[in-house]
């Protein structure tokens, strides 16, 4: 960014279904705007993670060209999502002796050292260390614990771990358009921070962001995050489903899902009849509204009851006293939220970006959400706030050059 762009931030939401680029001002109260923005049509990855280098490269030139032009700004650099099945995330917890009876930032530092000391597989890396609390001798529940006395500190941090070589590849992706990497993102946790309040973070929440090619699940109890994990399951193979079950296109199911579907068929009253045209495009076939909507009902249940599995699992489930925020282009799927709630049995809602302003295309659409979290983020990072929940303001890409030493 040039030097009169400094107070503008850029985010690069790389999806399964979509390159989005954003342009975000930062407003003099601290507040960002989205001013400019890129959408194409993404075909160079597969849930989630790159698998064809030019494509993507093509999709993020495009999307970047036409959110330049909007903002009027040459972009340099951009704050980029990490997804994927490859994600993997875990609780830890580290203890140090605190040296001067009051803790200092060195002591958090080495309790997060302490806390990060964990077996990770070769081929993965740790991408986040988000603490989740502090204790200092006996008392529990610090968020900030520098200042305070004491002898003991111990931390719990949520940890996140991904594979070097799909960060690589974004990483390849975006310098390839000669853009640099300003902080590789937990697409989730981006998402977060648009779609959900402090208030909401306190009570126990989930996001839950429905894309093209995975979903993506955070769990927030008592203001931290305390869970994630990715499900490959997404509307992409609600799109197949149909595509199979009708014999047709991808596009032309992709088409009638968003015209004429809801997940919950009996939400449709009429019984109208739709034409969609056959793979060859010689006939058409026809097909019930109600009947395509079953085919979209069964998916949609096999993920929601997934997402609920998932929850059971980590033993979330019952501190949930927020409900759930679905968020993502599928979440958009009329009767979404209905279903959700009868699945899973917890109150549920659809989860735009609020925590911004701008442009009403980007605030008014879930499938934005990450790209506008991702701003959020950069703006915290850019402030020299440090990516608060990192604890470590050099943030991941620092980190990660050391491991790319030699891979480029
Ligand atoms: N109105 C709608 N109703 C139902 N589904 C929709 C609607 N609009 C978009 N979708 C679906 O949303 C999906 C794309 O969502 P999104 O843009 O969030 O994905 P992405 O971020 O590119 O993918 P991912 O995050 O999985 O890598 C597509 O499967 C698309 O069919
Ligand atoms: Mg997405």
């Amino acid at each position: 960014m040039s030097i009169k762009d400094e107070h503008l931030i850029v985010a690069l939401d790389i999806g399964t279904s979509k390159v989005a680029a954003f342009v975000g001002e930062v407003a003099q109260d601290g507040g960002v705007n989205v001013i400019g923005m890129g959408v194409q049509p993404s075909r160079g990855l597969k849930r989630g993670v790159v698998v064809n280098i030019e494509a993507t490269v093509k999709a993020i030139l495009r999307a970047v060209e036409e959110a330049e032009l909007m903002a009027g700004c040459h972009i340099h650099s951009a704050f980029t999502g990490i997804a994927g099945s490859h994600i993997h995330s875990l609780n830890s917890h580290g203890i140090v002796a605190v040296r001067d009876r009051e803790v200092t930032k060195q002591d958090v530092d080495r309790v997060i050292d302490a806390a990060k000391a964990v077996a990770v597989p070769a081929d993965q890396k740790i991408l986040h260390v988000l603490p989740q609390e502090y204790m200092i001798d006996s008392q529990d529940g610090v968020r900030d614990p520098i200042g305070m006395s004491g002898v003991r500190l111990e931390a719990k941090v949520h940890i996140v771990t991904g594979a070097v070589s799909a960060a690589q590849n974004i990483v390849k992706c975006v310098e390839r358009c000669n853009l640099k990497v300003g902080d590789i993102v937990l697409e989730q946790l981006a998402s977060s921070y648009a779609v959900l309040s402090d208030d909401e973070k306190d009570l126990g929440i989930c996001l839950v962001d429905i894309g093209g090619g995975t979903t993506d699940i955070a769990v927030f109890v008592d203001g931290a995050i305390r869970h994630t994990a990715v499900i490959p399951i997404a509307g992409d193979h609600v799109s197949s489903d149909i595509a199979s079950a009708l014999r047709t296109s991808i596009a032309h199911a992709e088409r009638v899902k968003m015209q004429y579907g809801s997940a919950m068929a009996t939400m449709i009253e009429s019984d109208a009849i739709i034409n969609v045209p056959t793979v060859s495009q010689t006939s058409t076939r026809e097909i019930s509204q109600r009947a395509l909507s079953q085919v979209i009902e069964a998916r949609y249940e096999e993920l929601l009851s997934l997402v609920k599995l998932d929850l059971q699992r980590s033993g979330f489930l019952d501190d949930l006293s927020g409900g759930i925020v679905f968020t993502g282009g599928s979440s958009k799927m009329v009767g979404c939220i209905e279903l959700a709630e009868q699945v899973i049995g917890l109150p549920a809602r659809l989860g735009k970006p609020t925590m911004l302003g701008g442009l009403p295309d980007v605030l008014n659409n879930p499938a934005f959400s990450t790209g506008a979290g991702l701003l959020l983020y950069g703006q915290r990072n850019q402030k020299g706030l440090g990516t608060l929940e990192l604890n470590n303001p050099a943030g991941l890409w620092e980190r990660m050059k050391s491991w790319f030493q030699g891979n480029f």
